[in-house]
């Protein structure tokens, strides 16, 4: 059985002592969606992370036994589970990181703009929340479509008067995460020594790997960028297809998304030099959310890198990822807007 929140809250106190003494603070972050595909393993990824004192877990279904299994896991963070909407202030008090993967997956022949309707009103009540109980929190969100759920969280901001652009960030870490897996195997490299940044955004050709400024240098040709470029982008379909309508990517977005929550506590621990992609609020281009490279620090996002010089080839989609993000952005928020 769990133990009584007299005693959690002892551990709680005497472990962040602990942590207090060691210098590391420890942060508090909650999952929102964490009984899900990619609640499930990110809960226990951010488990394993030193940096986690405290572990929420909300979902509107099956928290009490994601996080009775978690919290036997014999690392710092303390879990605590939060089922339904009457628990969602709760969960939310306090909060450093709030990531949300809470919202309904692809099936085969579905974009991501399909899950639209659905997700962006999930995406709206579960921001409001962070609006009453921890406005100042940084908040990655992963729910789809990303270049649609960020803006409306930018809104639901607005509205409460609790925006802060520098602390929405859009996570498109899987995105980097593949085009480095692809990128190696075409090299013959260990992923891990690989780096490629994506820009642009999360959906089909807004998709864009600057392989040009891939590390290690390295020199592909026509053929090569071709297959890489449409590997990357096509990534989240060959996995919604080899699922074949159980669902999407879920292990390695948990794995991308860890990473990334990784960067943002580390940044907000006040390390030097932590750069990731993410899809935020920008003016690297002229579209009003633009995924590129950022540095993290302890405000979020501190600083939006330049593009840097593109060749040929990555300019031209650029062009169409601009008209069509811009599509997708507006389009979407203005339909949405009619059914609010
Ligand atoms: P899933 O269906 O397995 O899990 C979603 C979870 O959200 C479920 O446990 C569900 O109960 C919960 N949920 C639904 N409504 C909720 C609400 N109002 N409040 C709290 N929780 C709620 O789906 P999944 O595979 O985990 O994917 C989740 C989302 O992440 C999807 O929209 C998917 O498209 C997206 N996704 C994004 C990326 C990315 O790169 N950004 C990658 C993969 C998946
Ligand atoms: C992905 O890139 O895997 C996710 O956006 C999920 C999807 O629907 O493709």
């Amino acid at each position: 059985y769990p133990p009584s929140s007299q005693m959690e809250e002892t551990s709680l106190l005497r472990r962040s002592g602990c942590r207090a003494k060691g210098g590391t603070p420890g942060f508090k972050v909650a999952i929102l969606g964490a009984a899900g595909g990619i609640g499930q393993p990110l809960a226990m990824l951010m488990k394993m992370n030193p940096l986690v004192s405290v572990l929420h877990l909300y979902d509107v279904v099956n928290t009490p036994g994601v996080t009775a299994d978690l919290s036997h896991m014999n690392t710092g963070a303390v879990v605590r589970g939060f089922l339904g909407q009457a628990q969602l202030d709760d969960a939310l008090t306090g909060m450093d990181l709030v990531i949300i993967p809470a919202g309904v997956p692809r099936k085969p022949g579905m974009t991501r703009d399909d899950l639209f309707n659905i997700n962006a009103g999930i995406v709206r009540t579960l921001c409001e929340g962070v609006t009453r109980r921890c406005p100042n929190a940084i908040v990655n969100l992963i729910s789809n479509p990303v270049n649609s759920t960020v803006p409306i969280a930018a809104e639901v901001f607005k509205k409460a008067g609790t925006y802060n652009p520098r602390k929405l960030l859009g996570v498109t870490t899987l995105d980097v995460v593949r085009a480095n897996t692809f990128v190696a195997e075409v090299l013959g490299l260990e992923p891990r020594d690989v780096n490629v940044p994506v820009v642009g955004g999360h959906a089909g050709v807004t998709i864009l790997p600057l392989l040009s400024q891939a590390n290690p240098p390295s020199s592909f040709t026509r053929e090569e960028v071709t297959y890489l470029t449409n590997r990357i982008q096509n990534g989240g379909t060959e996995v919604v297809e080899a699922k074949a309508g159980t669902g999407s990517a879920t292990l390695s977005m948990a794995y991308a998304a860890a990473q990334f929550a990784d960067a943002c506590l580390r940044g907000l621990r006040g390390d030097a030099g932590i750069v990731e992609c993410s899809y935020v609020a920008s003016q690297v281009t002229e579209l009003p959310f633009f995924a590129s490279r950022v540095r993290l620090g302890r405000g979020g996002v501190e600083e939006i890198l330049p593009l840097g010089p593109l060749n040929e080839y990555e300019r031209y989609p650029l062009l169409k990822t601009f008209l069509l993000t811009c599509q997708y952005v507006y389009w979407q928020i203005i339909n949405w807007d009619i059914h609010m």
